[in-house]
């Protein structure tokens, strides 16, 4: 850890974690958060979707909920940013607290239940920043009390699909009840038809890319019914993947048995073993964006040989702050050009070969 997030971090870690963010949200709104000097190497420079990625390293969902900040996170040096997950009203949450550092364990369990601002708020935002350029993907939620789930992703990408580099289906939160069935055959099938044609009809010329956020949580024939139905149904790419619901027996830290999602270092084997399947299961042919436990440059061209076209990270952040997206850059070039690598594309799903 290093620069300015070395000297606030451990300040900003004795406040709750959900205060440090709004504060953190706050001084990245005001301009205040130094901007990380990151040279793009051209070795990172990725094209995917028809987009050229500076660097395959992006912000995950949960961070900007609301579409505050995407470019500031930028500037920071990802190489793109996914805001959300925004639903079509504006909701809650669940009652606070609803976030935990697990420290020890260099993990974070959130229930935090989707709150946002909703997606009118959201369209006013992503619109004033339209001709900024960058890469800014839109993650997409139901609200808590919608029946017709299919109905909520439709008004999402109604209202935010023109402003979207790429689109995300999340059906992997574990903090909406009901909403991890939609990864079902069935429900899953029914759910991508709808978005598939209302996303065609809602941007009928440069039709973002379509893509799935899966749970690591799922059983073989889960993942099996996910790669058919993502392959028939012209999903252009999957996330791979949410928080777990299970705690690995490693975890030390008292807040383990607190209920929502894990993330961060113990979710990165859980969450690579299935990035591993769902490239093998997907033959390669569907691009994948490797997220769970990504916090180092090992770990991120870990995900990169497992199959990952692009890597995202959330919970580091946490702990060390944005200078880790330097390091992670800095040291993946270097790995790329040991291993003999002249472009990270030639290296993505390498342990399969
Ligand atoms: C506080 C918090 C809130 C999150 N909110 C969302 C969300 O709204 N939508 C979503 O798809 N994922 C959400 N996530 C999951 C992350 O995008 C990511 O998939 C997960 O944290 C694993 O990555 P990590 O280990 O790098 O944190 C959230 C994660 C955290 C820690």
């Amino acid at each position: 850890m290093s620069g300015f997030y070395g000297l606030i971090g451990p300040l900003i870690r004795l406040v709750d974690p959900e205060t440090a963010h709004g504060l953190a949200l706050k001084t990245l709104r005001c301009g205040l958060v130094p901007y990380q000097h990151i040279t793009p190497d051209p070795i990172l420079a990725t094209r995917l979707w028809g987009m050229e990625f500076p660097n395959p390293v992006g912000l995950a969902a949960g961070f900007d909920k609301d579409a505050d900040v995407p470019d500031a996170m930028l500037k920071q040096g990802f190489g793109f940013v996914e805001v959300g997950s925004i639903t079509p009203r504006r909701q809650s949450g669940n009652p606070k607290p609803r976030l935990f550092r697990l420290s020890k364990d260099g993990a974070v369990i959130n229930r935090m239940g989707f709150n946002n601002k909703g997606m009118e708020e959201a369209r006013e935002r992503l619109a004033a920043r339209a001709d900024h350029g960058g890469i800014v993907g839109v993650n997409l939620g139901k609200n808590k009390d919608t029946e017709d789930a299919v109905s909520d992703y439709i008004l999402g990408i109604n209202a935010l699909a023109p402003y979207a580099s790429y689109v995300v289906i999340n059906v992997s939160s574990p903090n909406t009840p009901g909403l991890r069935a939609l990864q079902g055959r069935e429900p899953l099938e029914h759910l991508l038809r709808g978005v598939r044609s209302a996303l065609d009809a809602a941007v009928p010329e440069n039709t973002p890319p379509l893509l799935l956020k899966i749970a690591p949580d799922l059983t073989n024939e889960d993942k099996a019914d996910i790669a058919d139905v993502v392959i028939a149904e012209g999903v252009n790419g999957l996330i791979v993947g949410n928080t777990t619901i299970t705690r690995p027996d490693e975890l030390q830290s008292p807040k383990a048995s607190e209920a929502g999602g894990l993330s961060g270092k113990p979710l990165f084997g859980l969450s690579t073993r299935v990035l591993s399947d769902m490239y093998r299961r997907t033959g390669g042919k569907v691009p994948l964006i490797g997220v769970g436990g990504v916090g180092s440059t090992e770990t991120a061209y870990a995900k990169i040989r497992a199959g990952a076209s692009l890597v995202q990270l959330y919970s580091v952040m946490v702990y060390e702050g944005p200078a880790v997206i330097g390091e992670i850059l800095r040291g993946l070039a270097k790995l790329l050009r040991a291993d003999g690598y002249s472009s990270l594309t030639d290296a993505v799903g390498a342990d399969h070969r």
